[in-house]
């Protein structure tokens, strides 16, 4: 395909996308194919010589669209929210064309400074504390774009494990010659009962002990039970270190007691990570942002703007309050 083939292919697609989301309502929303059902429609082996747009182009209701959940549709009610709009389409269509990889400033100086504003923008916008803004915070905390909650959950963890350990080396001598690996294995991380199964995960490739606490009636985890666990934990020789709270739990919509965990966290030297995943988007209305008192103690947040505030999937927003832990935790220097 030439330029000039893009060109017109290229509003093809687009005019094909627009009515395929007009009409969305009309198409079922779980496909009624069979496991394994795409073999019998493709080729066994690809092509030797490339097919015409066209036989490519009608593939699309061939082929991919009787087995796509149409996760835009009104009707569909599974999982959790995950919406596009028109200027999020024209956006990463773009973004696919300029293909800029911004994993440094200078990689590509406006996809960063794009990425900086754009942060605390959204972190003004949910209410965010000043020092989890890049403009406000002395350059110390801000805010980067993930891939996924999980992910930003996972990366919280390992940074509140640097952190810890260089904590426990610095401040205990019968420490200061250990292994990293030793000490790790005395680490323990807390959530509710009631959190993401992404949290358990982050634990288990971080190698680190993850302890389910009892949630109340209302499925929130409150300040008491976190109080009792790490007296037990402490008594065991284990050291609490990051603790995940969930605004906007999977199963419920409940909302972990930031304002009771905070002062607990913050006397026990331990990270806390929200994870708002879903209900973070909540947080853009101000009768919603009392749901974050006690942000102010807590040292990292995300949630997905790919959930409920119609941008692509995956985008995943996440501040953190000192982003040297990060730094030292996923700092390398290679030279090729
Ligand atoms: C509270 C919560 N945390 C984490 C996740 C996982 O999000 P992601 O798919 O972005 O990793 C979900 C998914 O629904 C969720 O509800």
């Amino acid at each position: 395909m030439n330029w000039e083939e893009f060109r017109v292919n290229g509003k093809e697609l687009v005019d094909y996308i627009t009515d395929y989301l007009e009409t969305i309502r009309t198409r079922r929303v779980f496909p009624n194919v069979k496991p394994g059902y795409m073999k019998a429609l493709l080729p066994e082996s690809a092509p030797v010589n490339g097919e015409s747009w066209a036989a490519i182009f009608g593939d699309i209701e061939k082929v991919i669209m009787p087995g796509i959940t149409h996760w835009q549709s009104p009707f569909m009610h599974a999982y959790f929210p995950a919406l596009n709009c028109p200027a999020s389409l024209l956006g990463d269509m773009l973004a696919n064309a300029i293909n800029s990889l911004g994993f440094t400033w200078a990689s590509s100086p406006a996809v960063t400074e794009l990425e900086i504003i754009v942060m605390d923008w959204l972190g003004e916008m949910i209410g965010l504390p000043g020092e989890f803004l890049h403009s406000k915070s002395n350059g110390n905390g801000g805010g980067v774009i993930q891939t996924t909650a999980s992910e930003a959950t996972f990366i919280a963890l390992l940074a509140a494990r640097t952190e810890m350990i260089r904590r426990v080396k610095d401040e205990l001598e019968d420490y200061a010659s250990l292994e990293d690996a030793y000490i790790n294995s005395r680490l323990v991380a807390y959530c509710s009962d009631q959190a993401h199964s992404s949290v358990e995960k982050a634990g288990l490739i971080g190698l680190v002990k993850m302890r389910y606490i009892e949630s109340d009636e209302h499925y929130s985890l409150r300040g008491d039970r976190l109080v009792e666990v790490i007296r037990e934990d402490r008594a065991q020789g284990l050291i609490p270190f990051f603790l995940c709270a969930t605004l906007g739990t999977t199963g419920a919509c409940a909302f972990d007691h930031l304002k009771e965990l905070g002062p607990i966290a913050r006397e026990e030297n331990i990270w806390i990570h929200v994870d708002a995943a879903y209900a973070g988007t909540a947080f853009i209305c101000p009768e919603y942002q009392s749901w974050l008192d006690g942000v102010e103690m807590v040292q990292s947040l995300a949630f997905n703007p790919s959930k409920w505030m119609m941008v692509h999937f995956d985008c995943t927003a996440m501040w953190v309050r000192n982003s040297s832990s990060l730094h030292r935790t996923f700092n390398v220097d290679p030279l090729y």
